[in-house]
């Protein structure tokens, strides 16, 4: 039986159904990591993860970029710098997986988790009916 880290629920909803199903996507990845930790799955099996959970943030983040550039959301720079400091933080996590023997730990499925619902709970929500 899977466990959850996060659950979505209407709280979480910025009202754009793109993005909305996005960040429920971005949330499963982050399940799917969880449920490879507590089964101790093999490592590559945990970096292949962390690697779609990469991938999938870039391209969520351009979409909602995009969006800030077509609606000329006034706070576009600001959030923009946020994401770039999320894609750095997750750069570092991919290369430390894939180079070494360092084991997921609880503090970076914590640091995911948090990343994401603070993300969306209080810039993501910033947005709402500007873009
Ligand atoms: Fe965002």
């Amino acid at each position: 039986m899977d466990k959850d880290l996060i659950v979505w629920s209407e709280g979480y909803s910025v009202h754009i159904p793109e993005i909305d199903e996005q960040h429920k996507k971005l949330i499963s990845l982050i399940n799917r990591l969880y449920n490879a930790y507590l089964n101790k799955k093999h490592q590559s099996e945990i970096s292949q993860i962390i690697k779609e959970i990469k991938e999938y943030a870039f391209y969520h983040f351009s979409t909602e970029e995009k969006l800030f550039e077509k609606h000329n959301y006034a706070e576009k720079k600001e959030h923009i710098e946020i994401h770039n400091g999320f894609i750095d933080e997750i750069n570092q996590l991919v290369k430390t997986h894939e180079s070494s023997s360092l084991v997921l730990t609880m503090k970076t499925m914590t640091f995911l988790q948090r990343w994401l619902t603070n993300h969306i709970l209080k810039e993501d929500k910033k947005y709402v009916g500007k873009i």
